[in-house]
């Protein structure tokens, strides 16, 4: 069982765990990358992707001014996310919806990280350490970033999906007689 006997030995638990994640990102970013059949997506998470790789740097420097190790702890959540992410890129789908999948997987990813960071952010500040705050907050902006420019490609490609829809005879989604209302 893991000690903690402070608001430090908290920050510092959370730290790594965010370092951990962000090192399963490395990994799973790439196959997101290679999966995705919009370029305009692929662009967008290979952007993501170099971000991340310097989220990982600032998370080193944050260890070094807690005097802490990055390493040693695994992010579970993240791995549950990227799992997750992984049926998404093997789902046999048309290209649009394939790729609305891997949105989904994604802005999972990035909320899942606002969290970590908002709380990690939370305790520093409260513990006066400006630097470390500084530097969660530089990641958080990203991440924020990041999730907006997968909301726009995902409300993109639906509009699209759900045109294609249309055109094929099918109504869209939005047109589907509402269960609930029916059964109530
Ligand atoms: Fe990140
Ligand atoms: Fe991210």
């Amino acid at each position: 069982m893991e000690t903690m006997k402070s608001a430090v030995d908290l920050l510092a638990a959370e730290i790594k765990d965010l370092y951990s994640a962000e090192k399963q990102l490395t990994k799973a970013i790439p196959k997101m990358i290679a999966g995705a059949k919009d370029p305009h997506l692929k662009a967008g998470l290979s952007a993501h992707l170099d971000e991340t790789k310097q989220q990982i740097v600032r998370l080193e420097t944050i260890a070094g001014l807690l005097e802490i190790e990055a390493s040693g702890k695994v992010c579970k959540g993240m791995e549950g996310i990227i799992l997750e992410g992984a049926e998404a890129l093997s789902t046999d789908a048309p290209p649009l919806v394939h790729d609305l999948g891997i949105i989904a997987a994604a802005r999972r990813v990035e909320h899942y990280e606002m969290a970590g960071y908002m709380t990690a952010i939370a305790i520093s500040d409260e513990l006066e350490l400006s630097e470390v705050t500084a530097l969660l907050q530089a990641t958080l902006f990203e991440e924020k970033g990041a999730e907006e420019s997968l909301r726009t490609h995902f409300d993109g490609l639906l509009v699209k999906c759900t045109a294609v829809a249309a055109d094929s005879g099918k109504p869209p989604a939005k047109h589907t007689p509402n269960v609930m209302a029916k059964t109530a």
